[in-house]
């Protein structure tokens, strides 16, 4: 079988209710979803991006009214940001009720909730009963989907059918945010940036690099989730820039191209946003130039700079 890329939502309604896998458009990233309020659907998530069962699922929901039903607590700072940020993407971590499926939460007894802005996938929510579970449609530990195409090219076999909106307008994952001993932490930086969020709940904290977003979900599996969103061409940070590129190295550069086997610029202006949209489709693009190794150039340590690095530190973790 070989997933159908189309845009009609009655088909994507049709499947998602009789409990099949629909890939669907977000701001960020395609995700895979799934009925987060059944475990057999669920369950057919992690089969198909083989993904380990300790790493859970991001329930989508249609607004803050509608994550109420699936959360036990709000804390005031939470429900500020979803005011200020839902639709979009940001991440909520927050306790859980009984009639979230255990297998969407990895056990854990708080559910990772987020409003998605797509406004397909908001019509979508809208016509449907249940809120979807969904993670980047990719394989585990891979590149994320930010065409309808680069879901197909990975997880074709394991579905029938993938929403298409287009591109995606962000072009990372969502920033995650939990509440640990009533303080706010960043699980993953994405998104919203940081100097966004701070203004509204004050500092936040930013958990050790090494756990990818939990710090309980990382202690099940150290250091594993440190190595994720990895092309298959070996990739390095860029240590030196005065040095040039080896024979049969491609370079990722952040606002200037060079001699290179292969050269892709995220933004020639300097800006955060649209290197953002472009990080994982160049990255996809160099993965296929046949290079023996991808040298990346970081961006600026600030905004959406923050989630880019981050998905740059995490491949080249990947490749040692
Ligand atoms: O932008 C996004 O967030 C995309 C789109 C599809 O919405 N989704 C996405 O999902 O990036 P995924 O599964 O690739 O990453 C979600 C991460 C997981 O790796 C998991 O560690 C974290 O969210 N997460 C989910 N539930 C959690 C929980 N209860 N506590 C801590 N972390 C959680
Ligand atoms: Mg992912």
């Amino acid at each position: 079988m070989t997933a159908r890329i189309g845009t009609e939502l009655d088909e994507a309604v049709r499947r998602l209710r009789a409990g099949e896998l629909v890939a669907i458009p977000t701001e960020t990233v395609y995700g895979l979803a799934a009925n987060a309020l059944d475990e057999r659907a669920c369950l057919r998530i992690f089969e198909a991006k083989r993904r380990p069962a300790f790493d859970p699922l991001i329930v989508h929901v249609r607004s803050a009214e509608h994550a109420r039903e699936f959360v036990r607590e709000l804390p005031a700072d939470a429900e500020r940001l979803m005011r200020a940020f839902w639709p979009g993407p940001l991440t909520l971590v927050l306790p859980k009720r009984e009639l979230v499926p255990d297998i969407v939460t990895s056990g854990l007894d708080t559910v990772a909730v987020r409003a998605p802005a797509h406004p397909l996938t908001a019509q979508l929510l809208a016509r449907l009963e249940f809120p979807l579970a969904a993670p980047s449609a990719n394989l585990f530990g891979r590149m994320s989907p930010t065409r309808a195409e680069d879901v197909v090219e990975q997880l074709g076999d394991e579905l029938e059918y993938v929403l298409d909106g287009g591109p995606c307008e962000v072009g990372v994952e969502s920033t995650i945010l939990g509440w640990e001993e009533g303080r706010c932490v960043l699980y993953r930086p994405g998104g919203t940036p940081l100097e966004l969020l701070e203004p509204l709940i004050g500092p936040v904290r930013v958990a050790s690099q090494h756990s990818e977003h939990a710090p309980r979900v990382a202690a099940a599996a150290p250091g594993m989730l440190a190595a994720h969103y990895a092309p298959r061409t070996p990739l390095v940070i860029e240590a030196n820039a005065a040095h040039p590129l080896a024979a049969g190295e491609a370079l990722l550069a952040f606002r200037h191209a060079r001699p290179a086997h292969a050269c892709e610029v995220l933004s020639a202006t300097g800006d955060l946003r649209e290197a953002a949209s472009r990080l994982f489709a160049a990255l996809r693009r160099l993965d296929r130039a046949g290079a023996t190794r991808i040298v990346a150039e970081l961006a600026p340590e600030r905004g959406l700079g923050r989630a880019i690095n981050d998905r740059l530190r995490r491949a080249a973790a990947a490749s040692t």
